[in-house]
């Protein structure tokens, strides 16, 4: 199925992922919450009617073994994170249209209906398993409570998932050599009666949706690979307390000896079943508190919606295929996109929460920086689903290049030099040239949004920033004032205009920083209220002196910064070995540096890979960067030109003799600054000694490598 372009008529949800409500948030984190907000508001600058929902994920056990460690309920233990995480947001000018949690009323009262209604379909079945118990402590072992070896990759992951290899689900009694992760104790399986959702019978189905759905690419793809190799009806019950009590088969209010009967008395809903349902329970109490006539959440999450998730890409098995099928299977709308993000990495490796291998949301605030910074870092280094590694280099070089030097500079010259000679904006009407550049930049900002690259959209008004920095250089309007008055006001007033479109297209990615700039403009209104047109609206009459809307960060700063960050990752990669049971690991983590990293289960395609200009090069000379421990400076032979090219080799290899050394480098990467030190291309070298790569035969520099 192929959907109408945005804006459609139907309204729209974004959603994002749900925290767990058990620990502090993390840039990674943010990676989904910013990317969540970029997107909603970006529709909404289109005119597509949205609502921007998400939730606390407050059961399982994420938060069942924390609020244990801690010492107390995992209720109160939940909330309070919940009203941590409520409050941080809009720190980050993240800013939900209804932010609830998976244990109130509404998402209650919704599960039991849907998985109701599931039972009643013929959805539901119920079988023997073996499940992992304590025997010495008396307790069983879901989920994080127990860990042990991955049967697919045998990596070492946790009860329900395999978080450090192969990315997969897993299901109770599929973990090898299980262990508490409690108590550490060995555990044994027990045979238990649980409740099963049949997954498999939507096989079919989920293969076509899976063809019509629109979002990044490795939300098609990975699901495709787990359809095709057979899908395993999922438990969606487990033996704990904690969480929302497995209805009866009967119509609301069962009594308790009714469940008695059914034998699911102490079997509660696998978090997975609760949370995604919070995404529709969150669109009704927005529309609970604004009314169906402003906002309907049956219309979308029953009719036509337009629904769109937002995630990482560690939860993409749960949001394309457990979750297209209880929603089909309880007779609601399947999501139209899936947004998969890559993962914000530290040090190539995964944040790690309980090493404190992470930058903290909090931590940014504290150090003083502005939230719009950090979300144009997020939203626009890299593809969506490419993974990032965080550095306060790069943070500081796209903030001083990009949205000091490009955005700010040209919003602060040209819109101080119309203050001063007119107080305001010049009378004229805007030039053809002009006009058609605006127009472009809407129909890229349109086409981003479109393809749901953040980064498209975002970058959108950056270049036409650069185009405003480029036209009011060609037209040095300064010599005009006295010489051709009447084109120094056409200039003046197209740029203007362009710093108006800029306030509306990069709204979305920089909301407060544009709202003041939509008020230096002399704007009425807020700018968080126009659409695309306002673009291309005539700008006020008068506006008041201007203020640089960014700040340069000096590199004293990132150097400060960096040194704390290196201390914790040297610190938290010590650690890494003597990992105690019960410690929550993320993402890709390796328990030792020299351990290879899982394969990519993310496949490009042949087209993606003929992007890559890789070539032939041959080392001219290369020395030491002063003042950095580890770069070098490379000048490399590349057959039609020699290319300078910065690479982290100084303490690894011995440079003098490197000249004359066959290498491989990717010519078309774009151009950093490292140490001042241009890089214009990039040596490929294996793992951590930096072991070169070279060719067999004698393929002369130059030469593509395919
Ligand atoms: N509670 C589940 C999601 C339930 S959705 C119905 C969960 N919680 S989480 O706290 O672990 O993650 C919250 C969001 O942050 C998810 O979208 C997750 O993919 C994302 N990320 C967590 N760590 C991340 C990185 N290091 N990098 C990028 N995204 C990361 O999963
Ligand atoms: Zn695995």
């Amino acid at each position: 199925m192929s959907h109408e372009e945005f804006p459609t008529d139907a309204p729209a949800v974004v959603t994002c992922g749900l925290p767990y409500a058990n620990g502090d948030l993390h840039v990674g984190h943010l990676r989904t919450y910013v990317g969540g907000d970029v997107f909603s508001r970006a529709l909404e600058t289109l005119g597509q009617q949205t609502a921007f929902v998400s939730g606390s994920d407050m059961h399982g056990t994420p938060v069942a073994v924390n609020a244990e460690s801690e010492g107390v309920s995992p209720e109160s233990f939940a909330l309070e994170w919940h009203e941590i995480y409520k409050e941080t947001f809009p720190k980050f000018n993240v800013d939900f249209d209804n932010y609830g949690h998976t244990h109130d009323e509404t998402n209650t009262a919704i599960t039991r209906s849907i998985v109701r209604t599931l039972e009643q379909e013929g959805y539901v079945y119920e079988k023997q398993i073996m499940v992992a118990y304590d025997p010495i402590d008396d307790q069983y072992l879901p989920d994080r409570y127990v860990e042990g070896t991955c049967p697919y990759c045998g990596e070492h992951a946790r009860g329900d998932e395999c978080d450090e290899g192969c990315q997969r689900h897993l299901e109770p009694g599929e973990i090898e050599d299980p262990i508490s992760a409690i108590s550490g104790n060995p555990a044994e399986y027990r045979e238990r009666t649980h409740k099963f959702f049949e997954v498999s019978a939507f096989s079919e189905y989920l293969s076509d949706f899976l063809d019509g759905l629109e979002g990044t690419s490795n939300a098609r793809n990975q699901p495709r690979e787990w359809i095709e190799s057979g899908l395993k009806d999922w438990c969606i019950t487990r033996d704990m307390d904690w969480g929302i009590d497995y209805p009866g088969a009967d119509a609301s209010d069962e009594s308790s000896s009714d469940r008695e009967a059914d034998g699911s008395s102490d079997l509660v809903l696998y978090v997975w079943v609760d949370a995604p349902i919070e995404y529709i329970s969150s669109t009704k109490q927005y529309t609970d508190r604004i009314g169906p006539d402003v906002y309907d959440w049956e219309e979308t999450w029953r009719g036509d919606g337009e629904i769109v998730h937002v995630i990482g890409r560690d939860i993409i098995q749960h949001h394309t295929i457990f979750w297209p099928a209880m929603l089909r299977g309880a007779g609601y709308t399947e999501p139209r996109a899936v947004m998969a993000s890559g993962f914000v990495t530290l040090g190539g490796k995964g944040f790690s929460t309980s090493r404190n291998r992470a930058v903290w949301a909090e931590e940014y605030l504290e150090e003083g920086f502005h939230p719009d910074l950090l979300r144009y870092y997020l939203a626009t280094n890299g593809g969506f689903q490419q993974d990032v590694d965080f550095s306060w280099e790069k943070f500081r070089d796209r903030v001083n290049n990009e949205l000091v030097g490009t955005v700010g500079n040209f919003l602060y010259r040209s819109l101080l030099f119309a203050h001063r000679n007119y107080a305001g904006t010049p009378d004229a009407s805007v030039s053809p040239e002009v006009e058609s550049r605006i127009e472009e930049a809407i129909e890229a900002f349109t086409a981003g949004v479109n393809d749901y690259s953040i980064r498209d959209a975002g970058n959108a008004a950056v270049r036409l920033a650069s185009f405003g920095n480029e036209y009011i250089q060609r037209n040095e309007p300064w010599k005009l004032t006295d010489d051709d008055p009447e084109q120094a006001a056409q200039v003046i007033f197209d740029c203007v205009q362009i710093a108006k479109a800029i306030a509306v297209l990069f709204a979305p990615i920089a909301p407060d920083r544009c709202a003041a700039l939509w008020a230096q403009l002399g704007e009425d209104g807020s700018v968080h209220d126009v659409t695309v047109d306002a673009a291309l609206v005539p700008p006020a009459r008068s506006f008041d002196e201007p203020e640089e809307l960014f700040e340069k960060i000096p590199d004293e700063r990132v150097e400060e910064l960096n040194e704390k960050l290196e201390a914790r990752v040297a610190e938290a990669t010590d650690d890494d070995t003597d990992d105690a049971p019960g410690e929550e690991t993320e993402t890709t983590d390796t328990t030792d540096m020299d351990d290879i990293e899982p394969l990519t289960t993310d496949r490009i395609s042949f087209e993606e890979f003929q992007e890559l200009d890789i070539r032939v090069g041959e080392i001219v000379s290369a020395a030491g960067i002063e003042g950095a421990d580890k770069l070098a400076k490379l000048e490399v032979d590349i057959g039609l030109e020699t290319r300078q090219i910065v690479a982290g080799i100084k303490q690894l290899h011995d440079l003098e003799s490197l000249p004359g050394t066959r290498v491989v480098i990717v010519a078309n990467l774009e151009k950093a600054e490292l140490f001042g030190v241009e890089s214009n291309g990039m040596l490929l070298a294996a793992g951590e000694k930096a072991d070169i790569l070279t060719t067999h035969g004698d393929a002369a520099p130059g030469t593509k490598i395919r």
